[in-house]
This record gives C-alpha cells, structure tokens and sequence, in this order.
C-alpha cells in the first residue's frame, strides 16, 4: 500500500505569517527522502495554503503529485497545463476548514463526468473523493473514474459504536469498488492511532492520503521520522 503525504500544512505555516518559509517543496523532497510514494497538495480556488506557484514547482519536482482540486472550469485548465500523475476531484466550500464530505458524484453526475474526462485526455489519472456510499461508487463508475479516494473522515471522527460502523461502510465501499475493477485510495483524518483499525479491516487499499497527523508529529520528531513512523505502521497491511 502506498502513502501519500498532503503537505497543505506546510503552506499554512508559510502563510499564516506570509515568510517565505517553510517550503512545501522541501517538505515534499523530504517526505519522499523518508519513503513516500507520493505527494498530495490542494490547490484550493482561496489559495488559502497552496499557491499556484507551488503547485508549478511541485508538478516539476515531484514524479506522483496528487493535484487536489474542486470541480471548476479553473482547476481543470490548471492541472491539464501542469499535468500532474494524479488528480483527485473534492467538493469545496469557502467556509469549511476542511474537506467535508465527499463529491457529490451522482447529484452533479454531467459536471464530474466532464471533469474527469478532460484530465484523463492529458494523461492524468483521475480520482473522486467521495463517501463510502454505494450510489456514489456507482456513479463514479459510470464517470469512468478509474480510482476513488474513501472519505475516512466520518470514521476518523467517531468513536466506539459509532466508529465499528462507519468502519464497516468503509470496508464495504472497498469492497463494492474492487469488485468493479475501481482502484481504492483513502483519507482524510487518518492518524497514527485509527489507521491501525483502518487497515484490520478495510480490504484492497491501494494509497492513503494522509496530512494533518503527519505535520503535526513531524513538529515535535521531525518530517522523515513522522513519514518513517507513519510507514512502519502501514507496513503489514494486506490486502
Ligand atoms: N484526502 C483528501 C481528498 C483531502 O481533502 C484531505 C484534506 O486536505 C486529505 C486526504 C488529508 O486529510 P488529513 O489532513 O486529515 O490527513
């Protein structure tokens, strides 16, 4: 199973002060030193971590970039310029903190088909982040998405009960996906704590895309080693 690094973090840094430092670029170069196999960033239309001239320097720079991006007209113009390897459709809110919720890929069915379509025409393999919900798996079928990415985040923010079952929609996702020939990514609140219960039980992961833990320890052990630990604990996964 592959890990990719979302390095947004590192560009929050950066702005919160507007330095030049630290560098999502150096951040990529060094997760990629301690072992990751790709790196994801989001090139969000505030441009509130992630600039565009990052997104320049790490499509140069970084062989499997993973372009996070909203179903816009901007978006899809600006990752078929860079050509990343991956791009990845997410549902986009001015407000949120975060990426809530999936891709609502059944709702606006003709604009992700569109989306997906002029990508992949320039040799960019496109995924849709969406819920672990079979209509939306169907739908990204129909799109001709060749990969999903799970959102994990309704799992990584449960517990007890609660939790068993969103991990039971996630296992079953996966394996609804798989038996449709879709590739199978995750993420999004994945930490060094619930990605042990993640890898018991969903089957057929192919990438997770982890960031907010993994910045976070990289604070107190540094980058390398908070990829390293992130790692080994993939390192048994079977699928
Ligand atoms: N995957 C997607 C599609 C996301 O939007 C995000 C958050 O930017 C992540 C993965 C990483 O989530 P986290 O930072 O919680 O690990």
């Amino acid at each position: 199973m592959k890990l990719g690094v979302n390095i947004d973090h590192v560009a929050t840094l950066r702005q919160a002060r507007h330095t030049k430092y630290p560098s999502p670029l150096a951040a990529a170069e060094l997760c990629m030193k301690a072992g990751a196999d790709g790196i994801t960033a989001h090139l969000r239309e505030d441009r509130r971590h992630i600039q565009d001239r990052d997104m320049e320097a790490l499509s140069k720079a970084v062989p499997r970039l993973n372009m996070e991006m909203a179903v816009t007209d901007e978006m899809v113009r600006i990752a078929s310029a860079l050509k990343p390897a991956h791009c990845c459709l997410v549902p986009e809110k001015r407000q949120e903190l975060t990426t809530e919720g999936g891709l609502d890929v059944a709702g606006k069915f003709d604009h992700v088909k569109a989306a997906v379509e002029t990508p992949s025409a320039a040799g960019i393999v496109v995924s849709l982040f969406i819920d672990p919900d079979r209509k939306q798996i169907e739908a990204a079928k129909r799109c001709g998405a060749p990969v999903i990415e799970l959102h994990t985040g309704a799992f990584a923010n449960a517990e007890g009960d609660a939790q068993a079952a969103e991990l039971k929609r996630l296992a079953d996702a996966a394996e609804f996906a798989h038996s449709l020939g879709i590739t199978v990514n995750a993420g999004h609140g994945i930490d060094y704590e619930n990605i042990k219960l993640l890898l018991r039980d969903v089957p057929h992961l192919n990438e997770l895309n982890i960031g907010h833990s993994i910045i976070c320890r990289a604070v107190f052990i540094g980058l390398e080693n908070a990829v390293a630990e992130m790692l080994a604990l993939m390192s048994g996964y079977q699928k």
